[in-house]
């Protein structure tokens, strides 16, 4: 699927669709870099992904601080000399509050890490895929990034945000080799989830019902997806929306 020494890289890959997108590169034969703010959980993601025989390393990097994303790429550089695939995966819900009642606070947070972050990220992985003449990138938004969902006003205009910037990186590098991606999940469940449903199966039920196929995602569907995008398979996809989600922005 990928060339030899395929180089890529996932932030917020200590746990979630970032580890299950990370173990899915290392299954496809690339090299990978684990990349999170948790250090302890993502050495330990590394970790086990090298215990299944993977070629993983783990760079810690808070993607809300543009310093420490310009220090990764610059160190991934250095480690391999190139950057094939990027996927920008480092998020957060926030709080949840209807918009007139959200702090500013909150506000600030999610789109430091959920839009800046990641448009900080996709500057520096632009930059290096521009001058291979190659590369592919695949952003994580949401379906909260094309349809309305009460009380997440930021969470909303971060996901939307990130479909925006996607789509035009694409058309700026679609001479350049690059391809840019977005992928539009549902409700994956994953510790994201956890915390919004507190684990409770009415509430577990009700989001699965907000799926016309009545269940939530799984890590794994999600991540088969990522690959599947920043492959050469997908080689003339780009600036796409993609949504994984169980038809639920088909109503
Ligand atoms: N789970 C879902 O239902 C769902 C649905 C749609 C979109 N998404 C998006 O997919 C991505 C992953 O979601 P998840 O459910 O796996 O989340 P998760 O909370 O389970 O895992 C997120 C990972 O990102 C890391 N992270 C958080 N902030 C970071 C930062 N500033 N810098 C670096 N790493 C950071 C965390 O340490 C953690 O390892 C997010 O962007 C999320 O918004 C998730």
């Amino acid at each position: 699927m990928f060339a030899k020494d395929t180089v890529a890289l996932v932030t917020g890959a200590a746990t979630g669709i970032g580890y299950a997108a990370a173990a899915a590169y290392s299954k496809a034969g690339c090299r990978v870099v684990v990349s999170d703010r948790d250090t302890e959980r993502g050495e330990a993601a590394a970790a086990e992904l090298r215990r299944t025989g993977a070629d993983a390393i783990f760079i810690a990097c808070d993607v809300s601080d543009p310093e420490q994303v310009r220090a990764m790429h610059g160190e991934i550089m250095e480690l391999f000399g190139r950057l094939d695939v990027a996927c920008n995966n480092a998020g957060i819900e926030g709080e949840q509050a209807p918009t007139a009642e959200s702090s500013l606070d909150n506000f600030d947070r999610v789109i430091s890490i959920n839009l800046r972050g990641l448009f900080v990220c996709m500057q520096e992985q632009l930059k290096i895929m521009q001058k291979q003449g190659s590369g592919a990138i695949v952003n994580l938004a949401s379906v909260a990034g094309l349809i309305g969902f009460a009380g997440l006003p930021a969470y909303c205009a971060s996901k939307g945000g990130v479909v925006q910037l996607t789509k035009t990186a694409a058309l700026e590098y679609a001479t350049s080799g690059v391809r840019v991606n977005a992928i539009c999940p549902g409700a994956i469940k994953t510790e994201m989830i956890d915390r919004i449903t507190h684990q409770d199966p009415e509430t577990e039920k009700a989001f699965d019902a907000l799926h016309p196929m009545n269940r939530m995602g799984t890590v794994q569907e999600v991540a088969d997806t990522i690959v599947w995008i920043t492959s050469p398979q997908a080689g003339f996809i780009t600036g796409q929306a993609l949504a994984v989600d169980g038809g639920m922005v088909a109503r």
